[in-house]
Formats: C-alpha cells, sequence, structure tokens
C-alpha cells in the first residue's frame, strides 16, 4: 500500500471522530475554515471544476466529489480554470489514459496564472504503480492524487492538501469498506445512480476493472432502500441501480438477497417513477429477473447485456463463462418474455486470436439479437491482464473485423428504433435541447432519445410524446 508521504496527525487529533462518516464531516468543517480564508484572499468565492471519464460509476463518484467540494464552500464552475480541479480517470482502454495526460498539459497553463489553483486526480487510472510513476516524474505540478478505493476520504486529504506543498499520493490496494452519508451534489435533480455494489470477481481476461476497483462488495438493501426514499424526498423520479456486475448482487451478504428481490423492494418506494440499472452479466441474469422486469411497472424496458463476442471459442479465451448459444437462447428469451423491451450490448473486436471467421460470428449475433444500440471497442491491451500475454491481433485485421461489426450494429439499430415510428411513448424530459432552445430532449423508458417543443418547464416531468420522425438513433416527436 502507498501511503501519504506525510502521516495526518493533527494538533487536536484526539477529537477526530473513528466512525468514519462522522470523521470525514469532521475534516469537512475544517476544511470549510481553509476555503473561507482562501474566499477572503480572493475576494470571491473559489471555484471548482470534476471532469469525469469514463463510466456511470465514475459519474457518481464525481458527484460525491462534488458534494464534498460544495459542502465546504466551493462554487461548481464547469470550467477547468476552476481554483480546484479533479479528473476522475478511467482506465478501462489506453485512449482513456491518453486523454488525460493530453488534458493534464493544458491544466498546468493555467495553473501558471492562477498560483492558488489546486490539481487532483483520482479514479481507476490512479490505481496503476506506472501511472503514479510518470506523474511523479512528468507532472510535478498536480496536488492530489487518491485512487478508487479511498475516495470516501476526500475530506480528510484535501486537508492534507492544503496543509501541504508537496504532492500528495495516497492509493490503497484494496477495501472493504463502504462509507454511507457522505454528501452528493447532483448532476441532475429529477434522476440519480445509485452504487449499490463495488468492485468485481469475474476477471474477464482483457479487462483491468478487477485490478483497479477491487473485489465485489454489496451494499446492504435497507442502505440502499433509504438513499432512494431521500431522493425521492428531493425529487428523484428516475433512478440508475450501478454495479460492474448487478446480477450477483447481494449474495456475498451476511443475508443474502438476489437482485431480483432488491428490485421488488425498491419497486414499493412511493413516488419513484423509472428503476434502470447497468450492468448486467449474461452468465449471471437469473429467470427471476427476467419475471420481476416483465411484471414490473417502474423497470425501465432496457437490458444492458454485454456479448463482448459471438464466438464460442474467443469467449472462453475471454473466461465470460457463457457459449454463443447460451447467449442467443437468453436474448430470445427476454424478448419473449417482453417484447417492447431494448437490448443493448459492448462488443470488442481484436481481442488476441480473434480471426475474421470469429468476427462473422458476433456479426451472427448481432442479426440475431438485433440490438437496439451496441458500444463497438476495439480491443486495448491492458498490463497485468491474462490477455496482454496472448498473441494480438494484426492492426488492419482488427480494423477491418471492427468497420464490418460497426455497420451491422448501426443498420439493425436503426431499423429496431424505426418500429416506434407513429407511436405513442412516454418521455422523461432531460434538458433543453443542445442545439435548438425550442426543443426539449428526454428518454423513453427504453432509453432511446426523443426531441420535441417544450420549454424549462417540463424538466423532470415524464410526458407523452407522439414518435412523429425517425432520424436513425432518435426521434422528433410531438407533446400531446
Ligand atoms: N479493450 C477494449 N474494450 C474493453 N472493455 C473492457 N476492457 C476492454 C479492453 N481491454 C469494454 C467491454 C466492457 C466495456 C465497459 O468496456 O466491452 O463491457
Ligand atoms: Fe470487466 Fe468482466 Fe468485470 Fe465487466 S464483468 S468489469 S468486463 S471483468
Amino acid at each position: 500500500m502507498e501511503q501519504t508521504k506525510k502521516d495526518i496527525t493533527l494538533e487536536n487529533g484526539n477529537r477526530i471522530p473513528t466512525d468514519e462518516t462522522a470523521r470525514q464531516y469532521y475534516f469537512m468543517e475544517k476544511a470549510r475554515k481553509y476555503v473561507e480564508e482562501l474566499a477572503h484572499k480572493l475576494g470571491r468565492k473559489p471555484t471548482f471544476c470534476v471532469t469525469t471519464f469514463g463510466c456511470q460509476m465514475n459519474a457518481r463518484d464525481s458527484e460525491k466529489l462534488s458534494g464534498i467540494l460544495t459542502a465546504i464552500g466551493y462554487e461548481n464552475s464547469e470550467n477547468e480554470e476552476a481554483d480546484f480541479v479533479i479528473y476522475n480517470t478511467c482506465t478501462v482502454r489506453d485512449n482513456a489514459n491518453q486523454r488525460v495526460y493530453g488534458r493534464l498539459g493544458v491544466l498546468n497553463s493555467f495553473k501558471r496564472k492562477n498560483p492558488h489553483m489546486k490539481i487532483a486526480l483520482c479514479g481507476c487510472m490512479m490505481q496503476e504503480s506506472s501511472v503514479i510513476e510518470k506523474i511523479r516524474k512528468s507532472y510535478s505540478f498536480v496536488d492530489l492524487i487518491f485512487g478508487t478505493h479511498n475516495i470516501f476520504k476526500f475530506a480528510e486529504l484535501f486537508i492534507t492538501c492544503f496543509e501541504n506543498h508537496e504532492m500528495i499520493v495516497d492509493i490503497w490496494k484494496d477495501t472493504d469498506q463502504i462509507v454511507e452519508d457522505l454528501p452528493v451534489e447532483r448532476k441532475y435533480p429529477f434522476k440519480s445512480g445509485i452504487n449499490i455494489m463495488f468492485g468485481c470477481n469475474n476477471f474477464c481476461s482483457y479487462c483491468i476493472v478487477p485490478y483497479v476497483r477491487g473485489r465485489e462488495r454489496s451494499r446492504e438493501p435497507k442502505d440502499i432502500i433509504r438513499e432512494i426514499e431521500t431522493l425521492v424526498a428531493d425529487g428523484v423520479v428516475e433512478i440508475m441501480l450501478l454495479g460492474q456486475n448487478v446480477n450477483s448482487y447481494g449474495k456475498n451478504l451476511k443475508d443474502p438477497i438476489s437482485f431480483a428481490s432488491l428490485l421488488q423492494e425498491i419497486e414499493k418506494i412511493e413516488g419513484l417513477k423509472r428503476i434502470r440499472f447497468m450492468t448486467s452479466h449474461p452468465k449471471d441474469l437469473s429467470d427471476e429477473l427476467i419475471d420481476v422486469m416483465a411484471k414490473s411497472k417502474k423497470i425501465c424496458r432496457h437490458l444492458h447485456l454485454p456479448l463482448q463476442s459471438g464466438s464460442t471459442r474467443i469467449l472462453k479465451e475471454m473466461n465470460r463463462r457463457y457459449t454463443k448459444e447460451q447467449y442467443l437462447a437468453l436474448a430470445r428469451k427476454i424478448r419473449e418474455r417482453i417484447p417492447d423491451i431494448a437490448i443493448t450490448t459492448d462488443i470488442i473486436v481484436g481481442f488476441p486470436g480473434e480471426t475474421l471467421a470469429d468476427v462473422e460470428e458476433t456479426i451472427d449475433v448481432i442479426k440475431q439479437v438485433q440490438y437496439d444500440n451496441a458500444f463497438t471497442f476495439i480491443y486495448s491491451k491492458r498490463t497485468g491482464t491474462p490477455a496482454a500475454a496472448m498473441e494480438q491481433v494484426p492492426e488492419e485485421i482488427v480494423k477491418e473485423g471492427f468497420d464490418k461489426v460497426l455497420k451491422v450494429v448501426q443498420d439493425t439499430a436503426r431499423e429496431r428504433v424505426k418500429l416506434w415510428q407513429g407511436q405513442t411513448a412516454e418521455v422523461l424530459v432531460e434538458e433543453i435541447n443542445e442545439h435548438d432552445a425550442s426543443l426539449v430532449t428526454g428518454r423513453m423508458s427504453n432509453n432511446t432519445l426523443v426531441h420535441f417543443k417544450g420549454d424549462v418547464s417540463l424538466i423532470g416531468k415524464i410526458v407523452p410524446v407522439k414518435l412523429e420522425e425517425c432520424r436513425g438513433f432518435y426521434y422528433f416527436g410531438e407533446k400531446i
């Protein structure tokens, strides 16, 4: 374990609470004083900016960081020239890492203009020791680095960072701690992500997540329910339950509970209108879950079911623990039980040893399942994973396979989305349209985007919309 350079011993150390939540509130109180002093010096409220790379888990973590910075007196500026900038990083593919390095140079130029500026890095990328070495060597202007396991102690680290003028690095290898009830600043008032579990035990052979997010740990159902109830009381109508593999939720709790049972408990919460979740591993998706989804009035008609590859041989090498046939049978069962469901997926092209014949198997699955949307990735070699030691596929072959898959995915998705033409759907309005301020943008239960005439008063409301014009993957409609 890499520890902070200096031990955190405060002069009034014996007053620091031992309960972790209370401890962090103690540090927030202390931080507030530092921030007040800074505001006095600057003659204005200091600003912060949290930039998120990667997945919904990271987005939720960023809301927690924003919650603490807001609680201690910073103002959210969404501008990287702010006084406290955090990059919450991702390392699932190498291009995510490269983007961080590229943008750090720009941050340095901002810091030269603003001597009060602090730069912090956190998230999955920081769990890799080679990254930390590189930042120490080439990006020494960074003030604070922490990882995925100790994000709950950000308030404490903030204090260490303000009391020291050298780079603070605090990375843990793992944790079994789940710290509840810290402040959160939501991006959207009407919808929210909720962590139901952390980490992953699957060790798919290409994936770095189990190494950087640690072992699977589920939150207690009562804590999840309590958090959702509080959110609903605060105006939230849609929640997204987050976990790397939600289908194995609850298996390791003292009183084990299935994900399907958790969903049934959540469904009972009055005022909550929509429930989403992400991500489902096909090997663990139970009949019980399909049943609960089919009967539910609140669970959205959307299932993200990562395929990764349609070739049984490659799936075995990937350690996915299902075959092409098992996946197809599962998808068929889901479509039969829930006909209006949208199935989306993740696909990797170029995994070690993959041939164009394997890619054809993947294309065959895409054609049979008819995905409503699919994220297609080029395989990225991640140091320390088993696949990194396997024989890599030449770039031209990968490119050829990738282009083929992308074309089929786009064609089938377009066909699926078009099926809704002329129908009326309930749409949760999320925001004013980015390109045309006379329009609002929202999502159907199946996650399809819809744009239609409307104003800010509709944001957060679920309204019926006639789906008039299909434009590839989204609709233009009219509120009825
Ligand atoms: N290369 C490419 N894609 C990857 N994913 C995970 N690891 C890698 C990798 N090494 C993809 C998978 C996963 C999604 C979140 O990212 O498709 O489902
Ligand atoms: Fe990675 Fe597989 Fe875990 Fe998903 S299930 S996070 S792909 S190891």
